[in-house]
């Protein structure tokens, strides 16, 4: 969700924003802007739309030529998305170009206090009138980094900031409070960006800014230290990832490369992690001995969207395993819900990014109060990563399709391992243990199997494409595997899908079953295959469309169902891993033939940094 660039350096900056910023796109945006200093002035473009819309509105060359430029793509939460409220913003004389990521709480306040009139402020953003403020210290202080520090000190809410001013273009000023903001620093030049897939083709070298945190950069050094002006010595870290890993590599659709992905992401999960001789798991970055792990009793798995699904289908997994009691949350509730933590209690916050908001508050909730935080992220140096006590890195590499896919399969497998780590000390037996591992180590060979539905899936999509709703069913570690499957649906296709537990159906959801509604079962064969077949007769007599997952021949599903789908079988406990898949690839194809926007569906962001 919305994006910063920033350059310094001795380059010209605006196509390296630019091309910086289309970085940022997946993230989901609904306009952009740049400023740079050109000819004695500050100069700030904008567009509502897409970058290109930008790009096309810039004058010509000479007329952008400059060293420094911040750039920004907006996801508004304050005034309309238009091209008024996009940022950058400028102050009152347009000394100042300010671009921000999350939400200044108390603007409507910081505007009464000191703006002089209303009618100087152009829109109705609350980004808006912080650069106001910074402009009024400015003219006070004549020191940009006094009027930055005096302007946070007034600020209630979430930001990440950079700015400059046309007095000294060789100097940009940042910081950091509950939104990401990462300083990369190359041979020649300084970036900012609120996301590092932005600037590796540039360095690999950045600082993570902590909360409260300024940098001030100028042309050859920079300071980083509190708001406070207390000085702080950053940690250089670098990052692994490939700038490769952010192309398409082929694929039309980042979301379609990244299914396609999930032979070898999987098996990145648990590289390393089995442990035969003990037929266990081992994740070391959870830093706690086996007595550590022994004493817990309860598991508290916190997260929003796809991230929560994939804790609903770790309890199933970790009760089953472990006998180990979990509880489920979304990240959202359960910072504003007091919720009960026991001196046993283990906290696990489940984010792709590691830098949802609603997540890093539930991650800083249950800290306050004194539990112990793991962290189950895809984001190498994101604030989860930073700030929890311990955790494992599901290590999928980028994931750049707004619909998470191969992030979801990478956290389920890690889920298992912790199913496995917590079973082994808890009653699963070594012979058991083993058991599991072998059928692990199959998977990514599985998943290959049925990335060869692919055609048949697309033949499937282009029956259900023009439906206006649908239906998931599942039973058991299935059912959160429905969910999945109709959030995929509903956020790139645009249509109404609900997931259901397969029984519930009766309980209400059978009253919308007529001739229209597609109804997408997983009936693998397990000890509740009977019941479900006896769910999805409820179905067919009420003349739903039925499309199944399977995992052998069965006549009497085949007979029953529009179409099946055979996927390999594997242990209960692995096979939501299997099953999920064809039901990414159907939501991918069923978005693709509506030719809608895949990667960067209608108002939805990668990563939700604002609450
Ligand atoms: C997934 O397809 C969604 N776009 C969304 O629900 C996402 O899973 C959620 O916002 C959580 O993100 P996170 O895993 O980065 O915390
Ligand atoms: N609250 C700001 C706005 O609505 C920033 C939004 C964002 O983070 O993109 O403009």
């Amino acid at each position: 969700m919305c994006g910063i660039v920033g350059y310094l350096g001795r380059n010209s900056a605006v196509p390296i924003v630019l091309a910086a910023l289309k970085k940022l796109e997946y993230r989901g945006y609904d306009s952009s802007g740049i400023a740079i200093y050109n000819q004695d002035e500050l100069k700030i473009y904008k567009e509502a739309g897409k970058i290109f819309e930008l790009e096309s509105a810039l004058p010509k060359p000479e007329l952008t030529m400059s060293n420094i430029a911040i750039a920004h793509t907006r996801w508004a939460t304050h005034g309309e998305p238009n091209k008024k409220n996009a940022h950058p913003h400028h102050d009152k004389l347009k000394n100042i170009a300010l671009v921000h990521n999350g939400i200044i709480e108390n603007y409507k306040q910081l505007r009464d206090i000191l703006c002089d009139h209303d009618d100087q402020v152009e829109g109705e953003t609350d980004t808006e009138i912080l650069a106001h403020v910074i402009g009024y210290f400015y003219n006070k202080h004549h020191s940009l980094e006094e009027a930055v520090r005096a302007s946070l000190h007034l600020v209630e809410g979430t930001y990440g900031i950079a700015v400059f001013c046309k007095d000294n273009p060789k100097q940009m000023i940042a910081a950091r409070k509950g939104s990401p903001l990462i300083l990369g620093v190359s041979k020649d030049a300084y970036f900012l960006t609120s996301d590092v897939n932005a600037i590796l083709t540039h360095t690999n070298k950045v600082i993570y800014l902590n909360d409260n945190e300024i940098a001030v950069l100028n042309e050859d050094n920079y300071l980083i230290s509190t708001l406070d002006n207390v000085p702080v010595d950053p940690e250089i870290a670098t990052i692994e990832w490939e700038a490769s890993s952010i192309e398409k590599n082929g694929f039309k659709h980042f979301m379609l490369k990244e299914i396609f992905e999930q032979t070898t992401t999987v098996r990145h999960a648990f590289r390393g992690r089995l442990y035969d001789s003990m037929a266990t798991a081992r994740l070391g970055g959870l830093n706690m001995v086996p007595s550590d792990l022994r004493k817990v009793k309860r598991l508290q798995l916190l997260a929003c969207g796809t991230s929560y699904y994939s804790c609903l289908l770790g309890k199933y997994l970790i009760e089953r395993m472990a006998r180990l009691h979990v509880e489920v949350e979304y990240a959202s509730e359960y910072r504003y819900r007091n919720p009960i933590i026991e001196d046993d209690t283990l906290v696990f916050v489940v984010s792709q990014s590691g830098e949802t908001a609603d997540t890093l508050a539930a991650m800083k909730e249950a800290s306050a109060k004194g539990a112990r935080v793991m962290g189950i992220t895809n984001g190498i140096g994101s604030t989860i990563a930073r700030e929890s006590d311990g955790g494992v890195y599901i290590y999928a590499g980028a994931e750049i399709g707004v619909a998470s896919t191969k992030a979801f399969t990478s956290q389920v497998t890690i889920l298992f391992l912790l199913g496995l780590l917590f079973g082994r000390m808890r009653g699963i037996s070594p012979v058991q243990g083993i058991e599991y591992i072998k059928a692990l180590r199959k998977i990514p060979a599985q998943i290959e199997e049925i990335l060869k539905l692919n055609d048949k899936i697309r033949e499937i999509a282009a029956k259900i494409k023009d439906s206006t709703n649908a239906l998931y069913l599942g039973r058991d570690l299935h059912f959160p595997v429905a969910l999945e499957g109709a959030l995929k649906l509903k956020e790139i296709s645009y249509i109404h899908a609900e997931g259901y537990p397969a029984a519930e159906m009766k309980h209400g959801p059978i009253a919308l079953i007529d001739e229209n509604m597609p109804v997408i079962a997983i009936a693998p064969k397990d000890v509740l295959y009977d019941k479900i077949i006896s769910n999805l007769q409820e179905v067919v007599a009420r003349k739903g469309r039925l499309f199944t997952i399977i995992t052998e021949h069965d006549e009497q599903i085949e007979a029953m169902s529009e179409e099946v789908l055979i996927v390999p079988k594997t242990l209960s406990e692995l096979q939501p891993i299997l099953t999920v898949i064809p039901l990414q690839l159907l939501a991918y194809h069923v978005a693709d033939l509506r030719e809608l926007d895949v990667d960067q569906p209608r108002n939805l962001a990668k990563s939700v940094t604002v609450e």
